[in-house]
């Protein structure tokens, strides 16, 4: 069918033709921020899955549901190789900036910190050893000025799992401070899986700050809806048994849908889609995956890494215990410990419980025996 007109849109962060079966998570957050803009108690939220679950599109959709109602969002990548605060800064001083003459008022109270007048990024914010201090004067500032205005401010921070330790307790902290004087701040966060015990090693309190919501692959019917009401939408049809065989490559998986759904309008010569364009379609979806989601995470890795994960394929998709692993490599679980925790800061691997190793890419398996087929990884050298 029309390629020109097809609905699908797979891609890191590309929102969907339809966001299927987030619609309680999205209420929640609803929920959540307006009882922090009256002032009442409201866990902050840190979503966590594995990758292509759909964690950054949802969190621009609750962004901008958030925005409408008139709440001042601001929206962050947590860097991989810089320090959160000096990104969280700038942004938190334009939040204030579009509380205007708020924020003015403030600026007598907070000189030292200048609030709401410098745009550049703050490498003394940043880098002095006061970084939780700031952080809670700038938060704190930035909340009360929301609080005049009669909003609240909303937080969201995409990739939580690759800000360190320090400058995960200083933000904790920080929003503990904002709790405790019931200011209107929430943090709306999302990560891999990994983020949970993170942030629980970070400040052991914080759990009782945050809800942890999982996000995962959808539902039967969400993921049905996720394929047939864009193919709808577009004046056609797709059968019964194309469906079924989309939901079952997929496992559901939102990224895996979006590539399966465009494939598979495109190899259909006409309305409805059929089972036959499907199977066609499996062959190109997967190549167009190991050409870009999986292919870009492989070719961070050293050999040594590549070696690790293709042995943990060999034992099937997961999750495995280390001395398993080991033990395909014919080594001592100790020898991988540098190589396991390389893996788990670059965020491919996760430790679902100690001792347990689990990818955080679905599928990751498949892929390892595709692109590293047969024996050699067993004895290569690296
Ligand atoms: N609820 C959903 N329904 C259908 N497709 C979705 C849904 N959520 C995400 N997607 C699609 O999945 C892909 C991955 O989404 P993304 O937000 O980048 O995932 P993550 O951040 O968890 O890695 C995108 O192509 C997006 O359009
Ligand atoms: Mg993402």
């Amino acid at each position: 069918m029309d390629p020109i007109a097809n609905p699908f849109a797979p891609g890191a962060g590309t929102p969907p033709p339809e966001l299927a079966g987030r619609d309680e998570l999205r209420e929640e957050i609803r929920i959540a921020i307006e009882r922090i803009r009256l002032g009442r108690p409201a866990k902050s939220i840190l979503m966590v899955g594995l990758r292509g679950v759909g964690k950054t599109v949802l969190l621009e959709r609750m962004r901008t549901d958030a925005e409408r109602r008139g709440t001042q969002t601001l929206r962050i990548e947590a860097p991989e190789d810089r320090s959160l605060p000096a990104i969280l800064a700038p942004s938190l001083r334009r939040a204030l900036r579009g509380l205007a003459g708020f924020a003015n008022a403030l600026k007598v109270k907070y000189a030292d910190i200048e609030v709401g007048v410098d745009f550049a990024p703050e490498p003394g914010l940043a880098d002095n050893g006061d970084l939780q201090q700031d952080l809670q004067a700038l938060l704190e500032s930035a909340a009360e000025a929301a609080q005049k205005a009669g909003t609240a401010i909303a937080i969201f921070i995409d990739e939580l799992q690759y800000v360190k330790e320090d400058e995960l307790a200083a933000l904790i902290t920080a929003l503990h401070r904002t709790t405790q004087r019931a200011l209107p701040v929430v943090l709306v966060g999302a990560g891999l899986p990994q983020l949970r015990g993170r942030m629980g090693k970070a400040k052991s309190y914080a759990e009782r700050l945050f809800d942890f919501p999982e996000i995962g692959a959808l539902p039967r019917e969400a993921a049905q809806r996720a394929i047939a009401k864009p193919v709808r939408d577009q004046g056609a049809d797709i059968t019964a048994d194309a469906l079924a065989r989309i939901i079952e490559e997929t496992h559901g998986y939102p990224y895996f849908l979006q590539e399966w759904g465009k494939h598979s309008w495109d190899m259909a010569r006409a309305s409805p889609i059929e089972l036959k364009d499907v199977e066609k379609a499996s062959k190109a979806a997967i190549a167009a995956l190991d050409e870009s989601f999986f292919r870009v995470r492989f070719d961070r890795l050293t050999p040594a890494e590549k070696r690790y994960l293709r042995a943990m394929a060999e034992l099937g998709p997961g999750p495995h215990r280390s001395g398993d692993i080991a033990d395909q490599l014919r080594r001592e679980v100790t020898a991988f410990g540098p190589t396991r925790n390389a893996l788990i800061s670059k965020g491919m691997i996760w430790s679902p419980s100690h001792g347990d190793t689990a990818f955080t890419v679905p599928l990751f398996d498949q892929f390892m025996h595709r692109i590293m087929p047969g024996d050699d990884w067993r004895t290569a050298s690296g």
